[in-house]
This record gives C-alpha cells, sequence and structure tokens, in this order.
C-alpha cells in the first residue's frame, strides 16, 4: 500500500493545471483528519521513551521563567482523581487506516467520525467507510454506519459541514465506474441522513453558499459548473468548461471559463460572474490566467500582451471596472500570491524569477493598486507551494514569516505593524542559542512552520493562535541565526510575539482550550506511543503532566472544537491488539479541574504591543491602542463559552509611521520621511484608475490601511500629479459587458433515484500529499514549475472564510489538496 501504489489511483484526483495565481493553503475544510501508521512490525517493541519523558511524573512540574515578574509554577494538587473522573475512552471496532473528525454546530457537542478503510487492487479500490455519531463533544460515540446505508464515503472530500453552524452536513458517496455520484445530506446535525443522486460526478467537495447554505455549488471532472438552490435535492448546470470557482460576497460566484475546451489554456480563460446563481452570466474581464478574491479585492491575473507575462488587475467593485495593480509583471515560472487580505489591505507575495524559492511581499493601499514592498528575500518555495507567512490571530498586526538568507539559511522575522517592519523574533530569556549561532549570547528566536512541515523537519504542527486567546502564540522553533534541523522545542508567547519563553522540550502537539485559559500539549515520541497529556493554566509557563492510561496508545492526533471555546480534549490513537489494530480515544473534560468561574478580581487590564508606559503613544498600532482585559497568569478559573474579549480602543495622535511612501517615494535609512525615488523622476508612470486616464495626484504619503489615527503630524508637502499616460491595455474593455443572454446551459432536474449501492472507496488523502504535492522532490528550491501554482491552491483567507474555526472546522494538517483541483 505503498505511496506508488496509490499513486496508481490517484490519476483521477489530481488535476495537474499549471499556474494558479494567488490561491493560497485554504485551511482544510472542516475536520482533523488522522492516519495510523500501517508499518507497525517495530513499533510495540521499541519502548525507548525520550529521557525528558521518563522524567515527568504525573505531579512533576517542567519550570520556567516567566518573562517579567518572578512568578513561581502554580501546584495543581490532587488533579489526577479528578481528571481520572473525567476522561472517557472509546473503543473503536474498525481497522479503518484514517479517521477524519467534524464538530457541527457551535457547542452542540456533536462530532461526527468517518473512517476510511481502503484496498486498492489495481484500478478497482475497494474498502469500507463507518460514520460515528457523538453527541458530547467525544466522550462516547454511537455507531450511525447505517445511516449512510454502509455506503462507501469519499474521506479525501471530508465531511462538508455548513459555514453558518445551522447543522447541515454532505458527505460524498463513491462510485465507481458510474457517472453518477451521490451524496448524502443531513440538516439535523447527522441524525438522519438524506441519500442524494447527483447529475454530476464533482471533482471536489461540494461548498456551501456563505450567506445561505441551502445553496450548493459543485463543479464536475468535467469541468462542469452546477448549482442547487435546495440543499442538493435538485442541481443545474450553469456553465461548462469551468477551471476554478469561488463564493464572492452577497451571493455573487466568479469562476474562469476556458473558450476553447482546455483549462491548461492558461492566460486565455475568461473570468465570469453570476449574481443570481446562473441565470445572467457576465463576462467581466479575458485572457485571464488565474483570479483570487481577498477581502473587498478582486484579483486577476492577465496576460500582458508581452510575451508570457502577466500582471494583476484590481477590482473593488466585483469586476465591473479594473485597475492594474502596480506590481511587477510576472512570467509563465513565476506566481503571485495572496498571503492574506482584509477589507483593508492586501499582502501579496510576487515570486522572484528564476529558481530562487523566494520573492517579495507587498503591502498594498486601499484600493489594492498601489504597493509599497514590505519585505524581501520571502521564503515561498515554489516546490510545494510552502511559505511560513501566518497572521498572528492573536494580536491586530502581528505576522510572521521567514526569508531565505544570502547563505540559504532560513530565519523567522515577524512584523507588529501590519508589514511595515520586520525584524528577527527576540531570544526567549530562558533558552540558549544553538550552534547555529555566531555569537552565544546574540541570536534570535526562529519559527517552524509550513515550510519545516513539508520538509519533513520533526515538527507536528504549525503555529497556534486565537482570536479569543489574545496575544497568545504556541509554536516550535529553535534559537540561533537560522532555523535548525534538529529537533524543535516549543515556545510560547503571551503578548502577540515580543517576547518568548521555552514551554516545552521537544516537539508536541498542542491546543488552546477555554479562550487560553488551559493549554494541553501531547509529546510527540519517535515511536508514537504515548499514555500522558501536559497541561498549563497560566499560558505555558507551568505544565503539568496527567496520565490518561495505563497502556500506552500509538497517538495519531489532538481534537478540540475549532473556536478554542471547549473545555475538554480528544486524544486519538490506535491500539495494537493481537490480531487487530482498532481506533481509540480518551476525551479528557477539564471542567472539573477549573473549579470556579473567574470573576472580576482574576482579570487584569492589558495594554497590546505596549512597551514604554511613560510615552503617551505606548501601544499604538495602526492609529489605535487596545486595552484588553486578560486573565490573570496565576488564576485557575473558567472561562467558560461566552467568554468574550473586552478590550477598550483609544485613538492615537497621527505621527508619519502612520503613512506609508506614495508610488514613486521611498523612506531613506533611518528617516520616517518620504523622499521621492530619483530614478522615477520623469519616468512613464503606467497608472490608471478606472481604467481611464486620471489625475494622480500625491504628496508623496498615504496613510496606512486600516489606520485610525487622529490629529497629530499630517504631512504638509505640495501635491505632485504623477500622472503620464494610461497603458492598461490588459483588460479588453470590449469584453466588459454582459454576454446578453445569460447562461445557454440547460437546466436539468434530477429524479431522485434511491439506489442501494455499494460503492468503494479508497482514501487518498494521504497519499495525495505525495503525488500531486509535488513533494518527492529532493533539491531543496528546486521547482517542478509546472506544478507551482496549482500546489498552492486553495482559497486565500478572505474573511468570507475566515470563520472556518466557527464552522467546526479545525486543521489538522497543511495539505490543502482539497482545494487543489483547480
Ligand atoms: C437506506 O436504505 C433503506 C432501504 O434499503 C431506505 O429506506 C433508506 O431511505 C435508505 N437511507 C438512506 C439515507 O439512503
Ligand atoms: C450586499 O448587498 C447589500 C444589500 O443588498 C448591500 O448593502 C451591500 O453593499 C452589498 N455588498 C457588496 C459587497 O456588494
Ligand atoms: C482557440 O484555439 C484556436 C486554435 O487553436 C486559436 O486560434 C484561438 O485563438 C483560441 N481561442 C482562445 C480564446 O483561446
Ligand atoms: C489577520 O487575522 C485577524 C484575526 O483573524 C483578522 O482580523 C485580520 O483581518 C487578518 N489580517 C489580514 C491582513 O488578513
Ligand atoms: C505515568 O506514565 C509514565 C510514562 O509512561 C510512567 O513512567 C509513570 O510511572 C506513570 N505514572 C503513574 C502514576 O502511573
Ligand atoms: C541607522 O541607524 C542605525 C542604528 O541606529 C545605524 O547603525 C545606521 O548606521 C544608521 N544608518 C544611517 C544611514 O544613518
Amino acid at each position: 500500500m505503498g505511496p506508488l501504489l496509490y499513486g496508481l489511483l490517484l490519476v483521477s484526483v489530481c488535476t495537474f493545471s499549471t499556474g494558479l495565481d494567488f490561491q493560497r493553503e485554504l485551511k482544510p475544510l472542516g475536520l482533523s483528519v488522522f492516519e495510523r501508521r500501517t508499518e507497525r512490525a517495530a513499533k510495540i517493541v521499541k519502548r525507548s521513551l525520550p529521557s525528558s519523558w521518563l522524567a515527568a511524573s504525573p505531579n512533576h512540574k517542567i519550570q520556567r521563567r516567566s518573562s517579567d515578574s518572578g512568578e513561581s509554577c502554580q501546584q495543581h494538587q490532587g488533579y489526577k482523581p479528578k481528571l481520572d473522573d473525567n476522561t472517557h475512552s472509546f473503543k473503536f471496532d474498525d481497522l479503518s487506516g484514517s479517521v477524519s473528525l467534524a464538530w457541527v454546530g457551535d457547542g452542540t457537542g456533536v462530532i461526527l467520525a468517518l473512517t476510511t478503510f481502503q484496498v486498492p487492487l489495481f484500478m478497482l479500490r475497494f474498502g469500507q467507510s463507518r460514520l460515528y455519531r457523538s453527541e458530547n463533544y467525544g466522550k462516547s460515540f454511537k455507531d450511525v454506519t447505517d445511516l449512510i446505508n454502509n455506503t462507501f464515503i469519499r474521506a479525501e472530500f471530508g465531511i462538508a459541514i455548513s459555514p453558518d453552524n445551522s447543522g447541515k452536513v454532505i458527505l460524498t458517496a463513491e462510485v465507481s465506474g458510474v457517472q453518477e455520484a451521490q451524496i448524502f445530506v443531513s440538516d439535523d446535525s447527522g441524525k438522519s441522513f438524506r441519500r442524494q443522486s447527483l447529475p454530476l460526478n464533482p471533482m471536489m467537495q461540494i461548498s456551501y453558499n456563505p450567506e445561505t447554505s441551502n445553496v450548493l455549488m459543485a463543479l464536475s471532472i468535467s469541468n462542469d459548473l452546477w448549482i442547487s438552490q435546495d440543499f442538493g435535492s435538485t442541481w443545474k448546470k450553469i456553465h461548462s468548461m469551468v477551471c476554478l470557482m469561488k463564493w464572492g460576497r452577497n451571493s455573487t460566484i466568479f469562476f474562469t471559463a476556458s473558450q476553447n475546451g482546455s483549462c491548461s489554456d492558461r492566460g486565455m480563460l475568461d473570468l465570469k460572474r453570476t449574481t443570481d446563481y446562473g441565470h445572467t452570466i457576465k463576462t467581466v474581464a479575458s485572457k485571464i490566467y488565474s483570479f483570487g478574491l481577498g477581502g473587498r479585492f478582486l484579483f486577476a491575473s492577465v496576460m500582458t500582451g508581452k510575451g508570457t507575462l502577466r500582471a494583476i488587475q484590481v477590482s473593488v467593485d466585483h469586476g465591473e471596472s479594473w485597475n492594474e495593480a502596480q506590481l511587477p509583471p510576472v512570467g509563465h515560472e513565476q506566481f503571485y500570491s495572496i498571503l492574506a487580505a482584509n477589507d483593508d489591505m492586501v499582502f501579496m507575495h510576487v515570486d522572484e524569477p528564476g529558481d530562487t524559492g523566494f520573492g517579495t511581499i507587498y503591502v498594498s493601499d486601499y484600493r489594492g493598486t498601489v504597493y509599497s514592498k514590505s519585505l524581501e528575500h520571502h521564503l515561498y518555495t515554489t516546490t510545494g507551494g510552502d511559505t511560513d507567512f501566518t497572521n498572528v490571530t492573536s494580536l491586530r498586526g502581528v505576522f510572521i514569516t521567514s526569508v531565505l538568507a544570502e547563505d540559504n539559511s532560513v530565519q523567522s522575522v515577524v512584523s507588529f505593524d501590519q508589514g511595515g517592519e520586520w525584524v528577527p523574533l527576540q531570544k526567549p530569556a530562558n533558552a540558549k542559542c544553538d550552534a547555529t549561532a555566531k555569537d552565544p549570547e546574540k541570536c534570535s528566536l526562529h519559527i517552524h512552520a509550513a515550510y519545516s512541515i513539508a520538509m519533513k523537519l520533526n515538527v507536528p504542527v504549525l503555529p497556534l493562535s486565537e482570536p479569543n486567546a489574545v496575544g497568545l502564540i504556541l509554536a516550535h522553533g529553535s534559537v540561533g541565526d537560522a532555523i535548525s534541523v534538529m529537533r524543535p522545542d516549543v515556545y510560547v508567547s503571551d503578548d502577540g510575539g515580543y517576547t518568548w519563553l521555552k514551554a516545552l522540550d521537544g516537539p508536541h502537539h498542542y491546543a488552546i482550550l477555554d479562550s487560553g485559559g488551559l493549554l494541553v500539549a501531547v509529546e510527540k515520541s519517535s515511536n508514537d506511543l504515548i499514555n500522558q497529556v501536559k497541561f498549563s493554566t497560566d499560558e505555558g509557563q507551568c505544565w503539568s503532566v496527567y496520565n490518561f492510561t495505563n497502556e500506552p496508545i500509538y497517538f495519531t492526533g489532538l481534537a478540540s472544537e475549532p473556536g478554542a471555546r471547549s473545555m475538554s480534549v480528544s486524544i486519538w490513537g490506535y491500539r495494537d491488539a493481537y490480531l487487530a489494530q482498532y481506533w481509540v480515544s480518551f476525551t479528557i473534560d477539564f471542567r472539573e479541574l477549573l473549579t470556579r468561574d473567574c470573576e472580576d478580581k482574576d482579570y487584569v487590564e492589558w495594554l497590546a504591543h505596549s512597551d514604554d508606559i511613560s510615552d503617551p503613544n505606548d501601544g499604538c498600532m495602526l492609529g489605535y491602542k487596545e486595552t484588553f482585559r486578560r486573565l490573570r497568569k496565576d488564576s485557575v478559573c473558567w472561562n467558560g463559552r461566552d467568554y468574550l474579549i473586552t478590550k477598550k480602543p483609544d485613538p492615537c495622535p497621527c505621527t508619519l509611521d502612520d503613512f506609508l511612501c506614495d508610488f514613486g517615494y521611498y523612506r531613506k535609512e533611518n528617516s520616517s520621511e518620504c523622499v521621492e525615488q530619483p530614478d522615477l523622476k520623469g519616468k512613464v508612470l503606467e497608472f490608471c484608475l478606472q481604467g481611464k486616464e486620471e489625475k494622480l495626484v500625491t504628496t508623496g504619503y498615504r496613510k496606512i490601511p486600516g489606520d485610525k489615527c487622529e490629529g497629530g503630524t499630517m504631512p504638509t508637502r505640495n501635491e505632485i500629479d504623477l500622472r503620464k499616460k494610461c497603458v492598461s491595455d490588459l483588460v479588453d474593455v470590449q469584453l466588459l459587458k454582459s454576454d446578453g443572454h445569460g447562461s445557454r446551459s440547460a437546466v436539468i432536474v434530477t429524479t431522485v433515484i434511491i439506489v442501494m449501492l455499494l460503492s468503494i472507496a479508497a482514501g487518498v488523502l494521504f497519499v495525495k500529499k505525495y503525488v500531486c504535492g509535488g513533494r518527492f522532490l529532493v533539491h531543496r528550491y528546486s521547482v517542478l514549475q509546472q506544478h507551482v501554482e496549482d500546489t498552492a491552491t486553495a482559497e486565500m483567507d478572505d474573511p468570507l472564510d475566515s470563520n472556518h474555526t466557527q464552522n467546526g472546522k479545525i486543521v489538522f494538517h497543511d495539505d490543502s489538496d482539497e482545494d487543489m483541483l483547480e
């Protein structure tokens, strides 16, 4: 069952399309997916535990110095009997090779677990799926496989949960050799399912309209775009030869379509839009290479007509009008990627020409057209489309990523002001510089993120932050001059990345519970056998160890309800019995441990981004400061599910640092002033607004998007007209009109035939990662150029998508193949 054999079966799953600009790893829709190790022979004998593990008896405290105060570790006394009473194990009589988990609804406690077992027999796939359902956060499960009539479910499509927490669930069945696929839909959180035939064979997971979850969109393997407005009962084909489609705001659908019948005909695609589910379809741009949505911006990469070069066009009115983005054009072997975007601005990565493994990050203005260089040498390998770029969601304005230094080493940098300035991460107070440091006293922290995981370093999970756990970041890292390939440790920051402390030795899986009031971690041992969980009630300063079982299990993953509000965590793994392996889960409810609800005295006021209280501008970030009410570290209490962050925003007076240099201006080193770029004087600026000639007037300064400063210093300078001529020939104005007569596609009303069908499923989820992800590559920065952009596919995190965590969705690995299919 090696990857090679699977490889054979993947032909239909991977579509190798070239170049998808913009797409960045989508938090894979839904679910945790755990896979059992298949090679087990040597596993059970080798029980040597890491030495740190042996040292940790249940009451042992791993002590850590606190950043500022010298707090000593808080003793949790007598927690073992309490936790023993609240540890629920569940044994699945199931041999399956992988299990996917999905939380349905918000705070309902409903979890669906789908297990898949597959035996690939040449071109025939043969296997079985079982469905389990829990109503108590995973403490116990009921086998509800009969609800899906023992049909095989395509595990690689996952469990599609509606984004509005309405309890809708879709499972896609595998029907081998039949054109017509089937889905199981539920609108009561998986209590009952309705079998539904589809008039299409879906290429990827069916997607919900984020605005109304009764409306579904699906792309068939023959590239037809289908819509259902009645939660899957009837489907209508709205267009053929569709290459990529996305939900925009207000139920708008954007998609690219090929005229010539091939999605590999890049640069010749049309970008179309429908606002009425396909009744009328309008072509909004042509000669499209790819497109992306981010915040309120619609981006399209469009052929420039100069060889194979393409450039970015931006629209803020759903494609009615386009402006040319002031970004360098790229060639075939390069790519653009939206790293992060909201309604104010976008972070755009532009790949460097040549096989460098890096590019430049630009930050946009509020129109998305004028860009400032934010970070050069930004690591973004084309191999697997891996970038470490991370929006630290627990503190406004903080981003962490990696640069590729001159000596080819990878180094982490952090920005606290939305990309304005990037600096190395401070060395943790309680850590020593490792061998990568030239000076044993002076070095910095380096964070392991997606790139390290792609490089198969011993990093089990990505950095973790949650919007409701203010300031908190958990991440794997190493301390030195560059990232080290040695065993990473877990570091924690409680102030949004300014200061760090080493929290745990060696790699761990971790989760944030109770809005940051409780952290849990499971050590990643070399043989995967574990029986202990660590927890901390003081943001990672001190950890207690609890043996949740006497008989270690093969650990596969840690699962907790998305949104970090839950009080329980599930440890998933399997046991190797005499003849068979079976899945087990241990769900530990920590509610009893935190015996009381938090009161006012348990909270302190905390000013974010503060470093010098005497400075009146202390804590100002993007023109305002925020004071948060945070749980005291030494308070052992329960925030509760309804906990709301309280923050007090306070505007700051403007300084020159609240402004960006406008196009044609730059800042000299150590100066806040914007000066005119000499090499642009008298040059033709290819700048268009609304596709027509327009005066471009600037004082050299632009307020940073999202900056809310008031009064203070305003730059004063005469306005200069940068207008030259308008040479935007990229978007053919002729094409910016409606097709006239809606879509020509036929309305197909399907007859619902309920057929008892024994389909054959195969879980290819993990295998895809190897085969499609281009990760067979050996050379560090070499590229399978053809696959560059499709491996980096999937949606970017636009606000429409960013409430994943509220939808019962969770990310467990960085693989986002489900959207890779063009
Ligand atoms: C399962 O099969 C039975 C009869 O074989 C049928 O009545 C029932 O509706 C089916 N359920 C689903 C969800 O398809
Ligand atoms: C969506 O529709 C509402 C009302 O119809 C309108 O106010 C809003 O501006 C629209 N949003 C966008 C992004 O067009
Ligand atoms: C379609 O293909 C034909 C011939 O291959 C070519 O002349 C034409 O320009 C193509 N049209 C588009 C829109 O790609
Ligand atoms: C970063 O994440 C925060 C919190 O989720 C969000 O509000 C913000 O818009 C994101 N920033 C960007 C540029 O995407
Ligand atoms: C807890 O587990 C560790 C490691 O398996 C073991 O060494 C230790 O004796 C256990 N402690 C108790 C009280 O069972
Ligand atoms: C900028 O400031 C740094 C530190 O204050 C100094 O080392 C550097 O020489 C300055 N650069 C210029 C161009 O003045």
